[in-house]
């Protein structure tokens, strides 16, 4: 098992996420328990890259989301799906990459530094929305394509449930 947490902020994209990957792989070796493994992904990906704001909201209802697992400042408690950037994931089952927020119709500011953001759902089996994986960044256009599908890989892996197609 890892000791330390690590620092990928040196290395391009694809290279951070493998090494967050293989991290997370080795840390959770034997966890089958949800709440552990958001907690662990959130904590490797805030101190991997050096985010804002990094963990899930979870659906507690077809129609709304709670916090979850995260590290950073402290996070709005409830979110309806279809309000602002996690419940507009949440609503329409898709990553929503904002590069800047100021530019998202109805983003909800839980901390007034947040320039760009990240969005990923977590998928049930049947494609329901379980959860979802909110990334702030304080620098505008921290997230892109790259991020988007390495994040919803992640998850899929790590929280045990289907893709979406
Ligand atoms: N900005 C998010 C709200 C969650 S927090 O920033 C932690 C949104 O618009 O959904």
């Amino acid at each position: 098992m890892s000791e330390t947490t690590l620092d990928v902020r040196h290395l391009p994209k694809p290279e951070a996420y493998a090494a967050l990957s293989a991290s997370l792989d080795a840390v959770l070796e034997g966890i089958d328990d949800e709440i552990a493994v958001m907690a662990t992904i959130s904590c490797t990906l805030h101190h991997g890259f050096g985010h804002l704001w990094s963990g899930f909201y979870r659906a507690v209802t077809p129609t709304l989301l709670r916090v979850g697992p995260y590290q950073g400042t402290l996070g709005c408690l409830e979110i309806a799906f279809g309000r602002g950037v996690c419940g507009t994931a949440a609503k329409e089952r898709r990553t929503v990459v904002v590069p800047d927020v100021e530019e998202f119709p109805g983003h909800i500011a839980c901390d007034g530094r947040s320039r760009s953001e990240i969005v990923v759902p977590v998928l049930g089996a049947n494609g329901e929305v379980r959860a979802v994986l909110d990334l702030d960044s304080e620098k505008l256009g921290t997230f892109d394509e790259v991020d988007a599908r390495a994040l919803e890989q992640l998850v899929a892996r790590l929280l045990g449930v289907t893709r979406r197609g």
